[in-house]
């Protein structure tokens, strides 16, 4: 594991865009591993940045994303495939055809997340998986307990991501309680990870993930055991280091 400390947000995400960007321009075919959450929105500024300058072009690489709600429609604005159309494939010109998202409305679930870990290696694999982390340690939607061998599947979602995610909701009640979320197994196939948080909240997932004990119930200290994994945080993210 390397860590990177650096000392503000936007440091985050210009350098962990740095290393994204270094793995397009040697592939520009590179299958990339879409996140959601607030962690990664610099990141994507940053690549945005540069493919509206002409220095970075996307628009052959492939996406999959992380996760999914289930039980809210897919135009709902907080769908994850809302999300990731509106802050990644817009504005880093990727082809919306190349990107994919976990179906929350599939009526056999456990079908259609085998056939996403299929489409995944079917395309080569994840070169790059960019990973936020929950305060309670989870990556993805891997809650606390989470298998380290675990594959594409539903879950229920902890009370506490529930309660930390109803602020993009109008009532704290909308939040769905289920979601798809690529198994840790699965984000450990990826051939590079990187991993970036930001602030006080975040300092002892990172601690815990970095430094304790791999555990099911810090499922961001599966990370240990990836050849490839690269952590970028700021100051008050590495305050319990
Ligand atoms: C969300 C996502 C994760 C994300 C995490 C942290 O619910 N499913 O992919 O890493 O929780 O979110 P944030 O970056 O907004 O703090």
């Amino acid at each position: 594991m390397e860590i990177i400390i650096l000392p503000t947000p936007e440091d985050v995400g210009r350098v962990a865009a740095d290393l994204i960007s270094s793995v397009v321009k040697a592939k520009p075919t590179a299958v990339l591993g879409l996140a959601t959450g607030s962690s990664p929105l610099d990141i994507y500024h940053s690549l945005a940045t540069r493919v509206a300058a002409g220095e970075l072009d996307v628009s052959q690489a492939s996406g999959f994303a992380l996760d999914e709600y289930v039980g809210i429609p897919l135009e709902h604005p907080e769908s994850y495939a809302a999300v990731i159309a509106r802050d990644v494939v817009g504005p880093l010109g990727m082809d919306p055809a190349k990107v994919r998202v976990p179906d929350g409305r599939a009526l056999d679930i456990e079908a259609a997340t085998a056939e996403y870990d299929a489409a995944i290696a079917a395309a080569g694999g994840v070169d790059i998986q960019i990973l936020g982390i929950g305060a309670n340690g989870h990556i993805g939607f891997n809650e606390p307990t989470s298998s380290f061998a675990s594959r594409t599947r539903i879950k229920t979602l902890a009370p506490e991501t529930r309660a930390a995610n109803a602020r993009f909701f109008d009532d704290p009640a909308d939040v769905p309680t289920h979601c798809l979320t690529q198994g840790l197994g699965t984000i450990l196939d990826a051939h590079r990870v990187v991993l970036v948080a930001q602030g006080a909240g975040k300092a002892a997932a990172i601690a815990a993930a970095v430094e304790g004990p791999l555990s099911a119930m810090c499922p961001g200290s599966a990370l240990q055991l990836h050849q490839h994994a690269t952590i970028v945080i700021d100051e008050a993210a590495a305050a319990e280091l």
